[in-house]
């Protein structure tokens, strides 16, 4: 299946403050240099916020995580968790259409979407309520068929329960999840044979906890759920000093107060470097490719350390020999695309 960007994308992109905090927390899990570990809950948090990922949500967690474009890209594009177009305001639909499932009637259940919903998967009902999609096996085989709706289950699905489901969801209601004919897990469909005690329980583990947290089928605004991880005590920053000429590796380059007339290059044609960076590397003096182009061993150095966030970029992805090229007026096969 093809997954690319949606045809039209919203102007921009930005967590709301709670989910922002959430995201800063999560990225202290991980060793300084790296913060790329964390690109999936980055974007599953902006899909939850959002219910889909758009191009700049990509591109803004991109930034986040001082990665390029592409890289956060092929993430978004590889999982099917990630849905690429916007879904349904309520709820998008995943049914299950693997070989239990299909045999126990999902082919009835993506019927009632396309009539009840819309004709084709990831196509938005006339109402903007719902979206639909046929998935693969979600691991609820015993309790074929079923779908999976938000964050939650409903299992033993009948083409009369399914549409019940819709209607709820359609009223604003949210229908306990889990089997829908009376089974309490995934017991036999005759009953029990052994282990008969009741547990007195009201619903199976998964289902109380889906009820627990209520999670369903809502957007994450951030500030329903707890943040686990604390965040890192921010440093107490430095009063502002001249940058220290003397560096711990290699010799800093010649920089520029500001561009020369005509303005700077744009340094986004060299790999490795985002909206960003290129900011940052403008605030430190680089505006031109035949800066980088001229720059030493020793100078390279210096910027692997000072440049850029993660060290040993400069000298990893060449940045010299392609601004040697960029400005001479050539082109990288990077360059081409960027
Ligand atoms: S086949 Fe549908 S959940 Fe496994």
């Amino acid at each position: 299946m093809l997954r690319r960007l949606h045809t039209e994308q919203p102007d921009s992109f930005a967590f709301t403050p709670a989910n922002q905090a959430w995201a800063e927390a999560q990225l202290t899990k991980f060793p300084e240099g790296r913060q790329a570990s964390g690109v999936i809950p980055l974007l599953w948090r902006a899909q939850e916020q959002e219910g889909w990922l758009s191009k700049p949500a990509i591109e803004s967690i991109a930034d986040m995580l001082g990665m390029a474009y592409i890289r956060v890209l092929e993430v978004a594009t590889f999982y099917f968790m990630f849905q690429l177009k916007p879904v349904g305001s309520v709820a998008h639909i995943q049914i299950c259409g693997t070989t239990s499932c299909m045999l126990c009637g999902s082919e009835d259940l993506i019927g009632i979407c396309k009539e009840v919903i819309a004709p084709n998967a990831h196509e938005i009902s006339a109402d903007g309520k719902f979206s639909w999609e046929e998935v693969e096996c979600l691991g609820a085989c015993t309790n074929a068929p079923m779908a999976q709706i938000g964050k939650d289950y409903y299992e033993d699905l009948t083409a009369e329960k399914f549409r019940d489901l819709l209607k709820a969801f359609e009223n604003g209601e949210v229908p306990t999840p889990g089997p829908q004919n009376g089974r309490f897990a995934a017991e036999p469909l005759g009953g029990l044979t052994s282990l008969q005690d009741k547990t007195g329980e009201a619903a199976n583990g998964s289902v109380a906890r889906a009820i627990a947290l209520g999670d369903t089928v809502k957007r994450i605004q951030g500030d329903e759920v707890p943040i686990l991880v604390k965040p890192k005590p921010a440093k107490a920053k430095p009063a502002k000093t001249p940058e220290p000429e003397a560096v711990s590796a290699g010799q800093k380059p010649v920089m520029l107060d500001s561009p020369r007339s005509g303005g700077g290059d744009n340094l986004k044609k060299i790999k490795g470097v985002g909206p960003k960076l290129e900011g940052e590397l403008n605030a430190k003096g680089v505006w031109h490719f035949d800066q980088i182009a001229a720059w030493s061993d020793v100078e390279v150095a210096w910027a692997d350390e000072n440049l850029v966030k993660f060290k040993g970029r400069v000298s990893r992805d060449d940045w010299v020999g392609q601004a040697k090229i960029l400005a001479a007026g050539g082109t990288t096969e990077f360059s081409e695309k960027a």
